[in-house]
């Protein structure tokens, strides 16, 4: 019997099979859950996605182009998701951008208007969207279990995240609110805050380079995160075992945002 046996939803953000999307969708289907996916659109970004979805063993994977700039495609995805699946579990937002020009160290009093609202957009406005679009499917399901991505960087300075910082900020709140709302109708939502893993989204932060070092030698377990150890918190907020739990952000990043100075 695994965890998740009879539990169905759909994970955003599968890049690649270091996305941290790959991993938790990896954990998810060990633990017995079925998942849909989505790709950017585009032909490269579709047989991206693709390759990383297959490297999971899914057999004629249900995937679906979804540029979440686009409310349209937004609504394209989960109206497509609805006449695939009747019921939605759990909906995992693992997606993120922000123009690389402005993720350098000394560079955040510099972002124009549109590379900020741009960042938030994508990255924080979208889980709004997304829990609109997943609301009555769950509710349907008898309530469900959305998760988002966020990092440290929302709550203290990290060097060259800067406006993403804010966007992760918004996120975390974006996450409170809808929890609040959304409880009614045995929806919970939390966020998970990952530690630093080399991605593609990650290495568009300036100042990388020597964050793993930093990290293994600061953190209390003396090692940086895995993309399994997020996979598995996932599980836990996928599965029953976290019924009680709603509106947190979770840790998962070897105890460094414990540590001060
Ligand atoms: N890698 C890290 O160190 C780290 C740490 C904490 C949190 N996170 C967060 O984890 C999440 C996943 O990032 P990742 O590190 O796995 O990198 P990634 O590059 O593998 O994933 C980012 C995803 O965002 C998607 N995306 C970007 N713009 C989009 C749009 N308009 N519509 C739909 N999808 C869009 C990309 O297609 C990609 O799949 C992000 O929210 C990121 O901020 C990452």
């Amino acid at each position: 019997m695994g965890l998740l046996d009879g539990k169905t939803g759909l994970i955003v953000g599968i890049a690649n099979d270091r996305s941290y999307a790959w991993h938790i969708a990896r954990a998810i289907i060990d633990h017995g859950g079925r998942c849909a996916f989505t790709h950017l659109p585009g032909e490269k970004n579709e047989r991206r996605t693709r390759r990383a979805v297959d490297d999971l063993g899914v057999k004629d994977p249900w995937l679906f182009p979804l540029d979440a700039a686009d409310d349209g495609q937004i609504n394209a995805a989960f109206e497509a998701y609805a006449r695939s699946f009747d019921q939605m579990h759990f909906m995992v937002h693992s997606i993120a951008f922000a123009d690389r020009e402005w993720l350098q160290a000394g560079k955040f009093v510099l972002t124009p208007r549109q590379a900020y609202l741009g960042a938030i957009d994508i990255s924080a406005y979208t889980l709004l969207a997304m829990a609109r679009g997943a609301r009555d499917l769950m509710a349907r399901s008898g309530g469900g279990s959305i998760m988002a991505m966020s990092y440290y960087g929302a709550e203290k300075v990290v060097p060259g995240y800067n406006v993403m910082g804010v966007a992760k900020a918004a996120l975390e709140c974006t996450g409170r609110y809808l929890a609040a709302e959304l409880g009614a109708d045995r929806i919970r939502v939390n966020l998970i805050s990952g530690g630093y893993l080399r991605t593609l989204a990650s290495s568009a932060v300036g100042g990388t380079d020597t964050m793993s070092d930093r990290v293994a030698e600061r953190a209390p377990l003396r090692r940086n995160v895995e993309g399994s150890d997020v996979g598995s918190t996932a599980v836990y907020l996928a599965s029953d075992l976290s019924s009680g739990v709603t509106g947190e952000t979770i840790y998962v990043d070897c105890g460094v945002n414990i540590i001060g100075g």
